[in-house]
């Protein structure tokens, strides 16, 4: 007759569940992802475990010198689909090449790295690589996409509205970011990708990365030497993108 776990072992259970082994290493969390899912905790200590440091096994191989277009391939998630058709939308409308490029690139925290904030994170992630006007539209259409503006046919999402319901309201520091945006030079910039950005995919439109190439290699200053290997305010984020679990 098997007898029930006792709280100990339950618990044994849990940690050796949260920590995953890796052949003689064991994959760590960073403390955002247990705070994520609601805990604060740098989760299980593990005792007497080599540590996994360097490339992640469980992830697909990166080449030593990353490019933009290899993160897209090998880390970003599918619904960077999102990208590609904003930027397909914002070429077809004709804008010019370096906001296509804002368009491909202004989601790229939220399919890559973090949702929370993700214009900020997205232009701080980018910032080095592109020109300013871009960096600084993907930064600002996080503000932007909560306020309309008719003079370009765009009106506050029926998204938004099912997503964070009627009677939302963006908090103190985007209103006070869109009223700043709204004055300076580079405003319709930001707004154009507000308009390109779209949210109703026509799934038989298939988009390849490929159309952009050129676009990028005319307008993302890749560093030779590869992304994070460089040595810019963004590269640890590249970093830590390619290598999500390093223990420190
Ligand atoms: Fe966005
Ligand atoms: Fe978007």
């Amino acid at each position: 007759m098997s007898t029930a776990p006792t709280l100990s072992e339950l618990a044994d259970d849990l940690e050796h569940r949260q920590m995953q082994e890796l052949g003689e290493r064991v994959v760590v969390k960073s403390f955002l992802y247990h705070l994520a899912g609601g805990e604060r905790t740098l989760g299980p200590r593990p005792q007497g475990k080599r540590l996994l440091m360097g490339e992640d096994p469980r992830l697909p191989p990166m080449p030593e010198k990353p490019t933009l277009l290899d993160f897209f391939r090998l880390r970003l998630a599918p619904t960077q689909a999102h990208l590609l058709q904003s930027a397909n939308l914002a070429q077809k409308n004709g804008l010019p090449e370096k906001m296509v490029l804002a368009c491909l690139l202004h989601d790229i925290a939220v399919v890559g790295f973090i949702r929370a904030d993700h214009g900020y994170w997205g232009a701080q992630l980018v910032e080095p690589y592109v020109d300013e006007e871009v960096s600084w539209a993907i930064r600002v259409h996080q503000a932007l996409r909560f306020f309309p503006d008719e003079s370009v046919g765009y009106e506050y999402p029926d998204l938004y509205r099912t997503m964070f319901g009627e009677d939302y309201r963006p908090e103190p520091y985007i209103v006070a970011e869109y009223e700043r945006a709204r004055k300076h030079r580079w405003y319709m910039s930001a707004r154009m990708i507000c308009v390109n950005d779209l949210y109703s995919f026509d799934p038989d439109v298939e988009v390849e990365l490929e159309q952009f190439g050129d676009i990028i290699g005319r307008h993302f200053r890749q560093p030779p030497e590869g992304l994070g290997n460089d040595n810019t305010p963004a590269s640890h984020m590249w970093r830590t993108l390619r290598r999500p679990c390093n223990a420190l």
